[in-house]
């Protein structure tokens, strides 16, 4: 084995947006959650982390850098992740770069971890699920790892509850599991993303100055305050489980969408129950929620779903393109862009612009106001950052190319 040498991997990892929420720990250490959870994973051409691990006998310690800048690698459940992919390492051999490393050598060996969102951490949008999901994945594809994907779920869970989620592409079930060890606390996929396509997703990033509580503390306070809680997971909970995988199973999108709001609805209502009271939504929140409501009321069927995490962003799902676009429609009426800059106002899947018929400023400022708004010169304009559009994407993948890759294989140093 040559003295100096470097062996590196780099993968990308979706995020994912809770549809039935995890909220609430049985366990800290293990993080296992009180109720079992659903998810719909995000394409990750729009919302997902690219980390990239490297490996070498001069790396005196292990090192991470998150969007470029070097961060403390002490937290525990980093390490937890660490330790647990390292027990299950397994000979490595890179033939071309004459590199053997043994299954024993691993426990020596130092990493270096750079890490990348593809979009704004500070938007709060779940970048830790997809962030500890892809470090377990990279980690696992450089050290060999063989486990099947539940186990590789299990150790990203102990890294973020939600990260468990970002191990399949689709529909993904956290199943709580009932031993005391964690050991069937694992996600399974209930479906690919092909299984249905036509859903188009909206993300409202809203602008919002308050520091939020983490989810970490936010759910600790909540278990140990909310008598709503302790109904939710033990009552509410197990059979909307059941009725949310009978409507993704089926493409039911009214049933769908019912549970959603629903869920998102008495999420928040159990933080308002936790002593003292978590707010994460804010007016524009709930300026959304009203929209989405009074449409579907409108119409006598749902047309969008809308769901919020401990954050203020609104993430709507809508059953297909073309409502989609009369979602939009709404959307920009209501919450026009602050400097008139269409094109910066929508990231991801921009297309939806054109679709909506929304080429430019003027196309907006001539939008009618939508015949179930009473009040037409409600305009809250500022009141979103920018809008994201998406879709359900697929899961975890290894990127091969090596010019994607966020370590410089000359330095050992983030690029
Ligand atoms: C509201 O996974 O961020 O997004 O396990 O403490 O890291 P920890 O919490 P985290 O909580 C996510 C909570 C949620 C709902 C959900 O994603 O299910």
């Amino acid at each position: 084995m040559a003295a100096e040498w470097l062996l590196m991997a780099t993968g990308r990892t979706p995020t994912n947006i809770a549809v039935i929420k995890y909220w609430g720990k049985r366990d800290e250490a293990l993080i296992l959650p009180v109720n079992d959870s659903i998810s719909v994973t995000l394409d990750p051409d729009h919302l997902s982390a690219t980390t990239t691990v490297a490996v070498s006998p001069s790396f005196p310690s292990d090192r991470m850098w998150l969007n470029g800048k070097e961060i403390a690698l002490s937290g525990g459940r980093f390490q937890s992740c660490l330790r647990e992919i390292r027990k299950r390492a397994r000979d490595v051999e890179d033939e071309k770069k004459g590199i053997k490393i043994k299954k024993e050598d691993w426990e020596k060996l130092h990493v270096h971890i750079a890490s990348y969102n593809n979009f704004p951490t500070a938007a709060g949008l779940a970048s830790s699920a997809a962030g500890l999901a892809c470090l377990v994945f990279t980690l696992g594809k450089l050290m060999n790892v063989k486990e099947d994907y539940g186990e590789l779920s299990s150790i990203a869970r102990q890294g973020s509850g939600s990260a468990c989620r970002s191990i399949y592409g689709g529909f993904v079930k956290w199943c709580m599991g009932k031993n005391d060890d964690g050991s069937d606390s694992i996600a399974v996929q209930l479906a690919d993303e092909a299984h249905w396509d036509d859903l188009v997703i909206i993300i409202a990033v809203v602008s919002s100055k308050q520091k939020e509580t983490s989810s970490t503390s936010g759910m600790r306070d909540s278990v140990e305050t909310s008598p709503l809680l302790q109904y939710r997971a033990q009552t509410v909970v197990p059979s909307r489980i059941l009725k949310m995988e009978e409507a993704i199973k089926k493409r039911d999108f009214e049933s769908f969408a019912r549970l959603t709001c629903t869920d998102s609805n008495q999420f928040h209502a159990v933080c308002m129950d936790t002593s003292p009271p978590i707010f994460y939504m804010n007016d524009t929140s709930h300026r959304i929620i009203s929209l989405v409501e009074k449409w579907n009321h409108s119409e006598g069927t749902p047309q969008v779903a809308y769901t919020f995490d401990a954050g203020p962003n609104a993430v709507l799902i809508a059953r297909n393109r073309k409502t989609a676009t009369l979602l939009l429609q709404r959307l920009l009426y209501c919450f026009p862009p602050q400097d008139n800059d269409l094109d910066s106002y929508m990231v991801g899947d921009k297309s939806i612009l054109s679709d909506a018929g929304l080429q430019s400023i003027a196309d907006v400022e001539a939008l009618p106001t939508p015949p179930e708004m009473k009040t037409p010169n409600q305009k809250f304009k500022g009141d979103v950052s920018y809008f994201i559009c998406s879709r359900p994407g697929a899961g975890p993948k290894v990127l091969v190319d090596e010019s994607q890759a966020l370590i410089d294989s000359a330095t050992g140093l983030a690029k």
